[in-house]
């Protein structure tokens, strides 16, 4: 858990974290106190999600029970769609970072790539990073035509492109593209939100290693070397999925799951409804979406 990838700019990013899209407050609070007493030390959340607040008291809570430091965390989140522009993302930055109740945040992402304000966004990014309220500064669920147009009038390259990656969807292009320049792929839904657990070769994976479905996938993403952050709100499972280290899959196994790929996203811009009702801060009939 302790493992670390160092990102285009130097600083020490853990390779495996806790994802809490989908969970209210007191969920997410919860599973980040059982995250951090078993050993996390990265935490994904995003203005989105609508549980900041409760991420934060779970923050709180963990490090008292641990005795852990903040500075020891890797703490993500996300500009949300509605904030998108230079203005309204330095003001949402700061809510968010009240929202956290922290001085600083490690990792902070452009949620959605959501019209062409992504550039304006971007250069507000670029200010807080340089101004050192953000160590590190990145992208989600951008393709490669849209990061070349980031990179073209970019400053600062991104460290990291998240991206929903899981065997059924394996983003080739795009990792490939990550690796041309320099920025570090990392997952969302690793599991596929739960469907690639079912898949028939990871069931058999599984058996063959003595692990569960979940640690065959996680595994196998530790192996490309592509971060993550599987969400899961039960303590039983939080710990399951950090347990992928006592074992290797063979480059046959590996080759294996490569052949599970169908291109398939479960979430992308043309069906980018998703919104959470609890979050005030959404407004989705001001979202323009392509
Ligand atoms: P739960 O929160 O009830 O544990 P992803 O991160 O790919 O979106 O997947 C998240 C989904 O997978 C959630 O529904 C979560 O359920 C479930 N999940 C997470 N870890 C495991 C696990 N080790 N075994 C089975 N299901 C899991």
């Amino acid at each position: 858990l302790d493992k670390t990838t160092t990102l285009n700019n130097g600083v020490q990013m853990p390779y495996f974290g806790l994802g809490v899209w989908q969970t209210d407050n007191r969920t997410a609070q919860n599973s980040v106190i059982e995250a951090i007493k078993n050993g996390y030390y990265l935490i994904d959340t995003a203005k989105q999600y609508g549980n900041q607040a409760g991420v934060a008291k779970g923050i709180r809570e963990g490090l008292r029970q641990t005795g852990g430091n903040r500075k020891d965390l890797f703490i993500t989140s996300k500009v949300f769609d509605g904030d998108a522009g230079y203005d309204s993302t330095l003001h949402a930055f700061y809510d968010t970072l009240h929202e956290l109740q922290l001085s600083y945040i490690d990792l902070y992402l452009i949620h959605w790539p959501v019209n062409e304000r992504y550039i304006d966004t971007w250069h507000a990014l670029e200010k807080l990073y340089k101004d050192g309220l953000i160590r590190a500064i990145g992208i989600s669920n951008f393709d490669n035509e849209r990061l070349q147009n980031l990179l073209d009038h970019a400053t600062v390259t991104p460290a990291v492109n998240q991206m929903e990656y899981n065997p059924l969807n394996q983003e080739k292009e795009i990792h490939e593209m990550a690796k041309m320049t320099g920025i570090q792929l990392e997952a969302w839904s690793p599991l596929g939100g739960g469907q690639a657990l079912n898949n028939p070769t990871i069931k058999q994976l599984a058996q063959k290693y003595n692990k569960t479905a979940a640690q065959i996938i996680l595994r196998w993403n530790y192996q490309q070397d592509v971060l993550t952050i599987p969400k899961s709100t039960h303590q039983q499972r939080i710990i399951e999925n950090t347990q992928i280290t006592d074992f290797e899959l063979s480059n046959e196994d590996v080759q294996k799951i490569h052949k599970l790929d169908e291109q398939k996203r479960t979430l992308w811009y043309d069906d980018f409804y998703w919104h959470n009702p609890n979050d005030p801060n959404n407004h989705p009939e001001s979202i323009e979406v392509w």
